[in-house]
């Protein structure tokens, strides 16, 4: 089958409220394999929630979440409703997720990387050795055995996101979730983050397939170079989809304003959000 035409994801009429308090209100939408998506909107839409009800942390309301079952010869489209909690597991085998605010673990920057190899991928320590260098060296973070003893606290806010990053990719990912991947980096770390989602992206699996990238900011910069479809989220419900050109073209009075505010909101959310730490517990080992 076309890669490009498999779809990844299909939610449909997707709503999540919170204590009577609606967040998601009839949320459509189709996610191809290989596609680089954005999801944009104001603080507080929903953006993480969403990409929480996808990872299948928590139910919702009303609508439905289908993702592509990669578990099974025969790929196909599957409900997450329909999907055990091993067998969630086992899709997350295939995705790389890199946390608003990392949600590193304490321990080693080696521990990092080992962890999920060893418990989800069940992958014996030589293997993971051989990883944790090469995810460490693409994203130009040393991998020597010096550095993979570091504690995950001593590290910079540059290298903490590129260690969250290199933890993500050394699962081999079919689908890479990025949220506010360059929050609190300056410029040019920030620059380096967007080449390295970009070769990520266009890097393509041992099998040839193409891997798909979520990435949900506020980074102007980050849209303007990579150039991603982008959904913007609004009350609920998605205002805008379609491509990054079109969106910064666009005169909607929805989306001008949010477009004029990003770089603030981007500032905003490295110095004063506060994360819900406790959807991101694995193992109960976060660090924030
Ligand atoms: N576990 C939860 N319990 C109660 N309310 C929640 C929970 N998670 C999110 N919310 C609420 O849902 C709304 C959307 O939150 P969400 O984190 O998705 O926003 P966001 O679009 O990611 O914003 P930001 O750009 O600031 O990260 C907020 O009002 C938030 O308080
Ligand atoms: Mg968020």
């Amino acid at each position: 089958m076309d890669n490009e035409s498999q779809v990844e994801f299909q939610i449909k009429d997707l709503h999540k409220s919170f204590d009577g308090n609606t967040i998601l209100k009839g949320i459509d939408l189709e996610l191809y394999s290989g596609e680089m998506i954005a999801v944009v909107g104001s603080s507080g839409c929903g953006k993480t929630v969403l990409l929480n009800s996808i990872l299948g942390q928590y139910s919702f309301d009303k609508g439905s979440i289908s993702i592509l079952d990669r578990t099974h010869e025969n790929w196909n489209l599957k409900n997450l409703n329909d999907f055990s909690a091993l067998d969630i597991d086992d899709i997350h085998r295939h995705w790389g997720v890199v946390f608003q605010r990392n949600a590193l673990f304490s321990g080693s920057v080696y521990f990092n990387i080992a962890l999920w190899l060893k418990e989800i991928k069940g992958l014996e320590d030589d293997l993971i050795k051989s990883i944790a260098e090469s995810a460490l060296a693409s994203v130009d973070l040393p991998n020597d055995k010096q550095f993979m003893e570091k504690s995950s606290n001593a590290l910079s806010g540059g290298m903490a996101k590129r260690l969250a990053i290199a933890r993500a990719i050394s699962m081999d990912p079919y689908v890479l979730f990025y949220d506010e991947p360059t929050t609190g980096l300056d410029p040019a770390s920030s620059t380096n983050i967007h080449e390295l989602i970009f070769n990520i992206h266009n890097t393509n699996m041992e099998d040839g397939s193409k891997r798909t990238s979520i990435i949900i900011t506020h980074d102007k910069d980050l849209l303007s170079r990579l150039r991603p479809r982008t959904i913007m989220l609004h009350h609920g419900k998605v205002h805008f989809d379609g491509p990054f050109d079109e969106f910064e073209k666009s005169r909607s009075d929805v989306i001008r304003p949010y477009f004029e505010m990003m770089p603030v909101l981007h500032k905003q959310m490295s110095e004063d959000k506060e994360v819900d730490a406790s959807l991101y517990k694995r193992k109960g080992l976060l660090v924030e």
